[in-house]
């Protein structure tokens, strides 16, 4: 049956799984299948090019695997890719785009800050969203560059971690931004050392939970749902070391399975 099947996820490395934390939350008989492609991370470096290639082995990958449903799990991915992927194959596939439009509608000082990577950033897709919804406001764009690397890492608690969000949210607190959207995957691992960093005036916004919720209605709308209350087959695969994210996903453990593959 179609609807037991699993939901595919992908993303350059383990950042994702704050996205399948949410999808999990809200669907939690849904099997998933979560491929983190550390071994070529970061992908916010890479060539458009070299973001699409890599998006297609992964997706290539999870529908050998029989995912009913693809969750790009990835910005920088979903900003060069998606639109290839959904000509490319033929399941429903969902993206993960950098959160402005809600906060360019919230921001009372018309200032908003923009934590990416290189490759989300420059992206004709954020260039399109980003001219519809900020025409009247300012936009401060920061390049979260060395950010992906630390998390990979596990080094998530380090001076080197703080530092670089100390460098990177300074320009927006000098703009008086009151919104700052997370624009990758792996940065809502930030949100506890950014809460010590920023005034209280700054709101995070990230895209996990809308997207979770465009999960479950495209499962719907698709008959896609699974109906079982079984307790799920919850998988994750690396090319990298497993121990960054068997942290990440500690209090899951006793209901899951991470293992290395070759993808
Ligand atoms: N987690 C990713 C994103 O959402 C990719 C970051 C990277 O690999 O550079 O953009």
């Amino acid at each position: 049956m179609l609807q037991t099947k699993p939901i595919g996820l992908f993303d350059s490395g383990v950042g994702g799984t704050s996205i399948w934390k949410e999808i999990h939350a809200l669907l939690p008989y849904e099997n998933t299948l979560y491929l983190a492609d550390s071994k070529h991370a970061p992908y916010g470096t890479k060539s458009e090019d070299e973001i699409i290639a890599l998006s297609i082995k992964n997706t290539e990958f999870l529908i050998k695997r029989k995912c009913k449903m693809i969750v790009v799990a990835c910005n920088t991915a979903t900003t060069n890719a998606i639109s290839i992927l959904r000509e490319k194959f033929d399941v429903p596939i969902i993206g993960i785009e950098p959160a402005i439009k809600p906060a360019a509608l919230q921001t009372k000082t018309g200032s908003i800050g923009i934590l990416a990577t290189k490759g989300t950033l420059s992206s004709a897709l954020f260039h399109k969203a980003a001219a519809e919804f900020t025409k009247d406001i300012s936009v401060v764009e920061i390049i979260g560059e060395g950010l992906v690397p630390l998390i990979e890492n596990g080094k998530l608690n380090t001076p080197e971690l703080t530092a670089l969000l100390f460098k990177y949210t300074k320009p927006m607190v000098a703009a008086s931004v009151d919104y700052l959207v997370l624009g990758c995957s792996h940065y809502p691992y930030l949100i506890p050392k950014l809460l010590t960093i920023l005034p209280d005036n700054i709101t995070i916004i990230d895209s996990g939970a809308a997207v979770a919720r465009q999960t479950k209605s495209l499962l719907e709308k698709n008959d896609l749902l699974n109906i079982s209350e079984s307790k799920p087959e919850l998988e994750f695969l690396t090319n990298s070391d497993t121990a960054t994210l068997s942290k990440l996903l500690e209090e899951y453990k006793a209901n899951i399975t991470i293992r290395l593959g070759d993808f």
